[in-house]
């Protein structure tokens, strides 16, 4: 199979590429295009560099030219299937900025959706990794594929755009496209701004962990080599035109994760420094995965195991974070500000 891997260099793309590669090993082509934004960091892959079925691409999903090169394919051929990872990805950064989401998540779905109206019929899938947090909030009960989107802050608005487009495309011209809505990922190389990976590296280094509010959120945690698993599923044995939300089954409030963190790097609970809390905060994410599993795919890592394996990783891979921590000076100062405690040392 040859991919069109967006997004590549992040988070879920390169854990999305290494299980490609150790799946189908030689049988994969796999072109990476990414913008090599803050979150993006080409050496998460560094193991594929140099090899003849691996095309590292720099260029923005929202240039028809850098995709128009990145439909070619490792050797010119084309692909088979596009997965689009690439995104403007952080909550609290788009409270900071929303242009940017606007401009990739929304304009860049739109600019590889048009390429692909040139490689159709060949192409097989188009996938749009969205996410739960279209949805908006829910109290109670879970959300499934037919419900309404509520998207509720700019990141989740710019996804529900994304998201929509790419159904539309699907609908209005027959492309192949699929949407994926998967809950909160955690794993190996997140970025450390997010829940998990933040937390564990402060807990590492005695800061304080900024819990945002009363700590009562919800989130449903699934790890990353199951989504893979589950888009890798969807590509072979989804339906196209149809939407797929990707649960872990993992549902804990904030603070109960934290409490884990916590415990696993072996850290008092006075590290807990409770803040103001982020805007708009949506309360609890909950989905509905039956329509999955009734096509044949239930993610089976057990969760206690895979934030055990998480929390390892981190600690055996302090350069890979202390170097991305050490960069995002810009950011930090601006979380300093509206959330305070979140890189000073405890007093
Ligand atoms: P990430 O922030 O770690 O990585 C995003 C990647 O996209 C980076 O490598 C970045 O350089 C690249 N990128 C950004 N703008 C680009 C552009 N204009 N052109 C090309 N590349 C660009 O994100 P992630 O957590 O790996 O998320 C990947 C996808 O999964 C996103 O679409 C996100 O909305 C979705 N998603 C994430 C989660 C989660 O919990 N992380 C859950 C559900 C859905
Ligand atoms: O649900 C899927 C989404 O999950 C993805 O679409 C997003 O790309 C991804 O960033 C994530 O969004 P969240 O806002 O849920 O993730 P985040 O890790 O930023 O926050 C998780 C919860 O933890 C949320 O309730 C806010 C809270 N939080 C987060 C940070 C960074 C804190 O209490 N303190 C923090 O410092």
């Amino acid at each position: 199979m040859r991919y069109l891997v967006t997004g590549g260099a992040g988070f879920i793309g390169s854990n999305f590429i290494r299980f490609v590669f150790k799946k189908y090993g030689d049988d994969a082509q796999v072109v990476n295009l990414d913008k090599l934004t803050y979150a993006g960091i080409r050496e998460n892959l560094a193991e594929f560099e140099g090899k003849k079925n691996y095309r590292f691409q720099q260029g923005d999903i929202a240039n028809p030219e850098d995709v128009a090169k990145a439909y070619e394919g490792v050797d010119g051929s084309g692909v088979d299937v596009v997965v689009n990872f690439a995104a403007e990805t952080h909550v609290d950064r788009s409270l900071l900025e929303a242009g940017t989401f606007i401009q990739t998540d929304v304009h860049g779905v739109l600019v590889l959706l048009e390429e692909a109206r040139k490689h159709a019929p060949k192409l097989r899938r188009f996938i749009q990794i969205s996410t739960d947090e279209v949805y908006g909030s829910i109290d109670s009960g879970s959300f499934r594929e037919t419900d309404p989107l509520n998207p509720r802050n700019p990141y989740s608005a710019s996804k529900a755009g994304g998201d929509r487009m790419a159904y539309a495309y699907g609908q209005t011209y027959g492309l192949p496209v699929i949407v994926t809505r998967a809950s909160n990922n955690f794993g190996p190389f997140q970025y450390p701004e997010k829940l998990i990976p933040l937390f564990v590296t402060n807990a590492i280094d005695n800061l304080p962990l900024p819990l945002y509010g009363d700590g009562k959120n919800v989130r449903d945690w699934l790890f990353v080599d199951d989504h893979c698993a589950a888009v890798d599923f969807l590509i072979e044995h989804g339906e196209n035109h149809e939407v797929y939300n990707i649960g872990g089954g993992n549902e804990l409030e904030n603070r109960e994760i934290t409490d884990r963190i916590l415990e696993l790097t072996n850290r008092p609970k006075s590290l807990i420094k409770p803040v103001a809390d982020r805007q708009g905060h949506d309360r609890r994410y909950s989905l509905d995965t039956q329509k999955l599993a009734n096509r044949g795919f239930k993610c089976d890592t057990d969760f206690e195991r895979a934030l055990e394996l998480t929390v390892r990783w981190y600690l055996d891979n302090e350069p890979w974070w202390r170097a991305i921590k050490e960069k995002s000076a810009d950011y930090k100062a601006w979380m300093e500000k509206n959330y305070g405690a979140r890189t000073s040392r405890p007093h």
